[in-house]
């Protein structure tokens, strides 16, 4: 049993081979942290880890104590008032106004397997009974007759903690939660640095790492997303800690809503980082019986620096978050129409671009917005969910018929189902269900608004609206679009003394939706956008198994962007295109192979018309579908190592690769951003492989051990003294693009154990 208590001490030791946590139940009954981090053996008495220090000035618990002050104990679940003066996690109002609480620990129990989260309404992590063991601990408060249960999960094979919190007013008389953070870890120093993805729309989760020191840092959205902003993952690291070396430990918030992420740091240097559901403007009403459960967050320890964490969160997200049977399938190679056409599409066009996307191998074909109601720019129809019949005569059944059946290629289809536009037949017949603020004015976001999702009949007709084109079409692939953020929040339908609840119940609507959609059409691959990624997180790929992560398709943004949401997102779930030049974001011109070098470490795909690319663009595009084929499953679901960052130093040459779990194979990929004159020699230090073997790499063949140590020198400069190569570049010859030759050039090695060379790599 990973999970022992002792009765005698009240210590509580969660474990497996990998981790220890260990907490105890403290003389006041409430819950006191001792240690989390690598695998301790199991004694019967931990006291020796516990810190009660006397500090002067302290507000202590019982009389004749002077050390006991809840301040300076670490703590599980921390709470202002009864003599700690931190914000806390959790905070709850009472009918006579007070905000104080004291649960007490009243009995645990521990069980294999784990318990969906809110009865299924939130996303969260699932194991089977022999994968997973769940201690939950019941607490009471006698004043105000609540009980808060703390749930920890321990992962078998996985240095990974599971925790969420619920509450159960079994009183009377209702209270309110006004805090309901999902867990709180403690740390006993502050001699970290805190990492966490932060950005906005088409620069999401660059990386940033700094220093922690007294007072608190956060992160977090209030825009009723998780946003381009800030992710819902944050990790503390030794000072040290590189991508190999270490102590990190990762806290991932599995919610899409608008969540808070907070590292305390006090004055006499212990840590608290907690995570969970945006406090500010939350309320939530508990009346007699009313169970309120909080959104799981996820703890990761790695002693092996980044990479570590990010191999335990790929494989936690692929093996017990993510679900259905697209979880285990490569993605489709997909074309989509957006860039290419924009609006400005109709039957025959898509028609003729589908043919030469499968001519040349793409297996899906995706219509992007615009096929619906009257729209053909961004300022109507959002909500009318039936084919615009003059753009698409055939209808959206037709045209999947012609698509995949003619043509031979799967049908994806665009919607935005959260929307809608004030020119609509759905605002003209329910302009209720628009969110506003009564008597004011509501700011539009991209000319459109937000529909009520707290309310369960405008989920319902969305759902019917949805059900019926998925009902009578080939339809295998959806893209949920999300394009603007909420303000003026408010639910007409909630009471006065409830709009605290709004946000919250916002998302539990939209993941409704999504349960309903993938119950009854489990074939359908859902891909989650946001204006790209302006709702990538967890929570998402609990319905979503791969997600738009940014409108930026330009190569060179794409580095930074693919490179930090590798942190913690496998590649199975980032989506990324190939698109055409100049680049619609940035207007910048980069290769045609670097573009995929770049969209191949992702779900892969196209978003251009292929119908305006050259004869030998098409060779190259068909080439590439090829190559992306025959490699993705290693690809997506390899163990992927961050060997060069963009963030770091000049961040001029990026690198990256993925290394099969048997170590026989491997993709490399280098990124040069802008070519430098008369440069030092580039070495890359590969990783992952078996030092004993020998690899062949390009013409060569290296050892391992050679390989991971001197790495590989990549000296093919370009100096400018030979005239005719310099013409052939200028031409666009056969060398332009390749790594260290002219800006934005890259080039990728297949590695490839020596012998092993015809080794079938398709279920690699
Ligand atoms: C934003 C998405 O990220 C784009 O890919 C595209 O689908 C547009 N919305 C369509 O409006």
């Amino acid at each position: 049993m990973p999970i022992k208590f002792n009765n005698k001490t009240k210590e509580f030791h969660i474990m497996n081979k990998h981790i220890s946590y260990i907490f105890k139940i403290l003389e006041n009954g409430q819950l006191g942290h001792l240690y989390f981090g690598s695998t301790i053996s199991h004694v019967e008495d931990f006291s020796y880890m516990e810190f009660v220090p006397h500090r002067g000035l302290s507000i202590c618990s019982f009389e004749d104590n002077l050390s006991f002050s809840l301040e300076h104990i670490m703590q599980e679940y921390p709470c202002y008032g009864t003599s700690d003066f931190s914000e806390g996690v959790y905070q709850i109002k009472q009918k006579n106004g007070s905000i104080i609480t004291d649960f007490r620990y009243d009995s645990h129990v521990v069980f294999m397997g784990k318990k969906k989260i809110d009865h299924g309404k939130m996303p969260g992590t699932f194991g089977e009974d022999n994968e997973v063991t769940t201690l939950e601990i019941l607490l009471h408060d006698d004043v105000i007759n609540a009980d808060m249960i703390l749930s920890y999960t321990i992962f078998e094979n996985l240095p990974v903690i599971a925790r969420h919190t619920r509450w159960v007013n079994k009183s009377d008389d209702c209270i309110r939660l006004t805090r309901a953070l999902s867990a709180n870890f403690h740390f006993d120093n502050s001699s970290y640095e805190l990492v966490h993805l932060s950005g906005a729309w088409i620069r999401e989760r660059h990386i940033e790492r700094e220093k922690i020191t007294s007072g608190i840092k956060s992160i977090g959205s209030t825009r009723g997303a998780s946003s381009a902003n800030h992710n819902p993952f944050m990790a503390l690291c030794e000072s040290n800690a590189t991508e190999d070396n270490g102590r990190v430990y990762g806290f991932a918030l599995v919610y899409s809503g608008s969540f808070y992420g907070g590292c305390e740091v006090s004055t006499h240097g212990t840590t608290r980082i907690s995570m969970g559901i945006q406090p500010f403007n939350f309320e939530w009403k508990l009346e007699k019986n009313e169970c309120f459960c909080t959104p799981e967050m996820l703890c990761v320890y790695s002693e092996q620096g980044f990479s570590a964490m990010t191999h335990t969160y790929h494989k936690l997200f692929k093996n017990h978050l993510m679900r259905g049977r697209w979880k285990d399938k490569p993605s489709p190679i997909l074309i989509n129409n957006w860039e290419a056409t924009y609006f400005g599409f109709d039957e025959e066009s898509i028609i003729k671009i589908a043919q030469e996307a499968k001519a040349l191998g793409v297996e899906l074909f995706v219509l992007d917005d615009g096929w619906f109601g009257n729209r053909n720019d961004d300022k109507t129809s959002l909500g009318d969910w039936f084919v615009n019949k003059s753009k698409l005569p055939s209808g959206i059944g037709g045209l999947g018929k012609k698509l995949v059946e003619d043509i031979g290629i799967e049908f994806g289809l665009w919607f935005e189902p959260e929307m809608i536009s004030v020119d609509s037949d759905l605002f003209r017949q329910h302009p209720e269900w628009r969110i506003e603020t009564p008597m004011r004015k509501a700011s539009h976001g991209r000319n459109q608004f937000v529909l009520n999702f707290t309310n369960e009949e405008v989920i319902d007709y969305i759902f019917e609206k949805l059900a019926k084109i998925f009902r009578c079409s080939p339809i295998s692939y959806v893209k949920w679009d999300m394009n603007r953020n909420i303000s003026e929040c408010y639910g007409s339908n909630l009471m006065n003394d409830c709009q605290g609840e709004f946000f919250h119940r916002y998302i539990l609507g939209v993941y409704s939706l999504y349960e309903k959609l993938i119950t009854e059409f489990p074939y359908i691959l859902f891909e989650s956008c946001a204006s790209g990624g302006g709702r990538f997180d967890a929570g998402m790929l609990y319905f979503a198994p791969q997600g738009w992560i940014s409108d930026d398709t330009d190569a060179v943004e794409r580095l930074k962007i693919q490179y930090g949401t590798s942190m913690i997102y496998p590649l199975r779930s980032m989506g990324s295109h190939v698109s055409d030049v100049p680049n619609h974001q940035v207007i910048r011109n980069t290769s045609f192979s670097t573009r995929a070098n770049v969209a191949y470490f992702g779900t892969f795909g196209y978003e251009l018309n292929p119908l305006s690319l050259s004869e030998d663009e098409k060779l190259q595009m068909k080439k590439q579908i090829d190559w992306m084929k025959k490699y993705r499953n290693l690809i997506q679901y390899g163990l992927f190592y961050r060997l060069k960052s963009p963030f770091e130093g000049d961040g001029n040459i990026v690198a990256w690769m993925v290394v099969s779990e048997d170590k026989t194979r491997a993709i490399l990929g280098v990124y040069q951003v802008l070519s430098r004159p008369n440069p030092n020699r580039t070495r890359i230090i590969l990783k992952g492989l078996e030092g004993q073997k020998v690899y062949k790499i390009g013409a060569s063949e290296r050892q391992g051990d050679s390989l991971m140590s001197f790495g590989i020198s990549l000296n093919d400069v370009f100096t400018g003294v030979n005239v005719s190569h310099v013409m052939e570049i200028i031409k666009g010859g056969s060398a332009f693009g390749k790594f260290g030759i002219g800006d934005f050039s890259s080039e990728i090695f297949e590695i490839v154990e020596k012998g092993r060379e015809e080794y079938d790599i398709k279920n690699k």
